[in-house]
């Protein structure tokens, strides 16, 4: 980072973080090490570095081994702890294993945690399927307080939730958690748009396959959060083995600097599908923060500065409707996944929450009439043009059915 009195913003760090140390080596562009493992020739100093390691600790002199440790993780990690205004940052290969790590460190404290649905389908999956012997209630935010119990070791919120873009409010989570430490998935607003440790959020987790990669090309994710949950979250990576390959790091850290450009492009885009997607007669609902009277706690001025790019909407052609689009959309991708530059749009029920608990996704609004919408970098009157054409088949089909 360039000295600087003045604070920086964060156009700025997003393009400096985690390069510091390059300006020192006398290097311009991030180098990639792709060591798997390191020469010791100090034995002793070998091993009380791998122990520091084991232990969750940073090296003390040789990397040893790279599940232990990677230079070029460790550049974007310190560079995300800094948009995310974290101490620290642990990356994993792939969100879902930042969450498995987050779980198991939360084990170590207590058995047992509080949820929030919707969460992401996997989120969901993992919770519920008690692989981790962890007990699980599944609270209302206003019933958050009610649900803490003596070994009550975290609570777990997303926002906004995926799929149905509900904005949980996070100085109520925190206040209602108490001294239970609160983790909230960030996936969907990025640092750019939400920084949950202002709000007293201990534990902010990303799936970094989504805007913080923004190319579909990786794999990944990463947790940002103090000191004291990072040393354990390290450790836990050290045994597991859910280590971040220095390809994906390299590539997460090489897309930081358009992060705050991408999102905001990708928000203007999104504004404009949502107000038509709420005119069009095939559809009867839009779930967009930015909509009017879709924010009644004022979050997107409190704790968001924008709506972000994704949306979800219900189609009154239910399921068999979604399946037309899905299938009749040609610049957009059918396909899961997003925050990637180019458009996606799934179908939840059926894909990402098919692993939900049928009745727990019906009471979350995952219907089967609703659609995600992710909105890239196109153009949206090039995206509009190709939803649109796929509503209207969708309408046509139906119309035809019920005729016959
Ligand atoms: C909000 C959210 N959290 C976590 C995950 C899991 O991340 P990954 O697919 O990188 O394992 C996803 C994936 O879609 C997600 O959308």
């Amino acid at each position: 980072m360039p000295k600087s009195a003045l604070p920086l913003s964060l156009e700025t760090q997003a393009v400096h973080a985690g390069r510091e140390v390059l300006h020192e080596q006398g290097i311009h562009a991030m180098p990639i090490d792709l060591s798997s493992t390191y020469p010791l020739h100090d034995l002793e100093e070998g091993g009380r570095s791998l122990e520091a390691m084991a232990l969750g600790g940073l090296p003390q002199g040789s990397a040893v081994y790279s599940r232990l440790y990677n230079p070029t993780v460790a550049r974007y990690e310190q560079a995300l702890a800094q948009l995310e205004g974290a101490e620290e940052a642990v990356a994993f290969g792939s969100g879902m294993a930042a969450v498995t790590a987050c779980l198991m460190a939360a084990k170590q404290r207590g058995g047992h945690v509080v949820a929030v649905r919707p969460v992401y389908g996997g989120t969901d999956h993992l919770l519920a399927s008690g692989l981790l012997g962890l007990d699980v209630t599944w609270a209302e935010v206003e019933g958050i307080g009610a649900a803490i119990r003596p070994d009550t070791s975290l609570v777990i919120v997303e926002t906004p939730a995926n799929p149905t873009l509900a904005m949980v409010d996070l100085d109520e989570v925190v206040r209602q958690a108490g001294k239970v430490p609160v983790l909230a998935d960030n996936t969907f607003a990025t640092p750019v748009l939400q920084n949950p440790i202002k709000h007293g959020v201990a534990l902010v987790l990303h799936s970094a396959t989504k805007f913080l990669g923004g190319h579909g090309d990786v794999l990944a994710g990463i947790v940002a959060t103090n000191g004291e949950w990072a040393t354990e979250l390290r450790k836990i990576r050290v045994i597991t083995g859910n280590v971040l390959h220095p390809l994906a790091a390299y590539l997460l850290h090489r897309g930081l600097p358009t992060l705050p450009l991408r999102v905001r492009a990708q928000q203007e885009g999104a504004r404009i599908i949502a107000e038509r997607l709420a005119a069009h007669p095939a559809v009867s609902a839009v779930h967009f923060p930015g909509l009017p009277g879709q924010d009644p706690k004022g979050l997107l001025s409190r704790q968001m500065q924008g709506p972000g790019s994704l949306m979800a909407f219900e189609l009154k052609g239910g399921f068999e409707a979604a399946a037309v689009v899905m299938a009749e959309v040609k610049l957009m991708t059918p396909a899961v996944s997003l925050g990637s530059v180019d458009t996606l749009i799934q179908h939840p029920a059926a894909l990402t929450h098919r692993v939900v608990d049928a009745e727990a996704r019906e009471h979350a609004g995952i219907s089967q009439s609703l659609m995600r919408l992710s909105v890239g970098l196109e153009n949206p009157e090039d995206l509009w043009a190709d939803l649109e054409q796929a509503l209207v088949k969708a309408m046509a089909k139906l119309a035809v059915g019920a005729s016959r």
